[in-house]
């Protein structure tokens, strides 16, 4: 079974002074999130698409998704948690109490505020899953990737051909990864801001799925207007 996590516990800090959080604000008349969940709903490959919300935002959540999703029989709205890993943690907890898990279900997990993912890496991502256990959706750095260690001076310059930036979705085999991210200490639990992380962290593979240039995460108020114009572009 395959189910689609759409990860929307966060406020949007980054977005500077804003009424609600970043994935309610609206790009081409409708929620950021709408656009996101959309993806999902058409995909019948997922049983249930699980959002996750701030707690004081899952009954206007729920409210969004009534008015602008028809078709909204798979979708369950519930509470996130206090960091990202945690947030999919449960929805993990979720699935099995709710739905039943075996060692075969898939998770398919995706920033809510990264509205341009398509069908294919959707696709891609379940298959990989499916297939390998673990896969983490990126692109091609184009620009070098410096490290400083201190913040200060350059401590090494990694060869860019073997550089990718992160994106989302990211998917799981998800007793697997429940198992790995219970077995951490709170040390490591605190360093890992990556869910990928978590299963590389222990030697566990993690296949690579190519994204798009365009499947940006929208952090920024610059990141609305490049969205605005990402849709009129469509
Ligand atoms: N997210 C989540 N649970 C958390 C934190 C983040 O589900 N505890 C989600 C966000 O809602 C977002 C995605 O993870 O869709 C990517 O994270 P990011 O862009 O960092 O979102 P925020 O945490 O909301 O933004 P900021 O860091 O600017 O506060």
């Amino acid at each position: 079974n395959v189910y689609g996590v759409v990860l929307a516990g966060g406020i949007g800090s980054r977005m500077g002074n804003i009424e609600k959080p970043k994935q309610f604000m609206e790009i081409g008349g409708k929620p950021i999130i709408v656009h996101t969940i959309e993806k999902f709903v058409v995909n019948p490959a997922f049983e249930r698409i699980i959002v996750l919300s701030p707690r004081q935002w899952i009954n206007y959540t729920q409210d969004v998704i009534r008015r602008y999703i028809p078709a909204n029989g798979r979708i369950d709205v519930i509470q996130g948690g206090e960091t990202r890993n945690e947030t999919i943690m449960n929805s993990i907890r979720y699935i099995e109490k709710t739905y039943g898990m075996d060692e075969e279900t898939v998770i398919v997990t995706h920033d809510s505020v990264r509205p341009f993912v398509t069908h294919r890496i959707l696709e891609d991502n379940i298959r990989y899953a499916k297939e390998a256990g673990a896969c983490d959706t990126v692109i091609p750095a184009t620009d070098t990737i410096v490290e400083s260690a201190d913040n200060k001076r350059i401590t090494s310059i990694p060869d860019r051909s073997k550089m990718y930036q992160g994106q989302t979705p990211q998917s799981f085999k998800a007793q697997k990864l429940r198992d790995v991210y219970m077995a951490l200490t709170e040390e490591e639990k605190a360093i890992l801001t990556d869910a990928c992380k978590i299963l590389v962290l222990k030697g566990e593979p993690v296949y690579l799925v190519e994204g798009e240039v365009f499947n940006i995460k929208i952090t920024y108020p610059h990141d609305l207007r490049v969205a605005e114009a990402l849709l009129g572009g469509k």
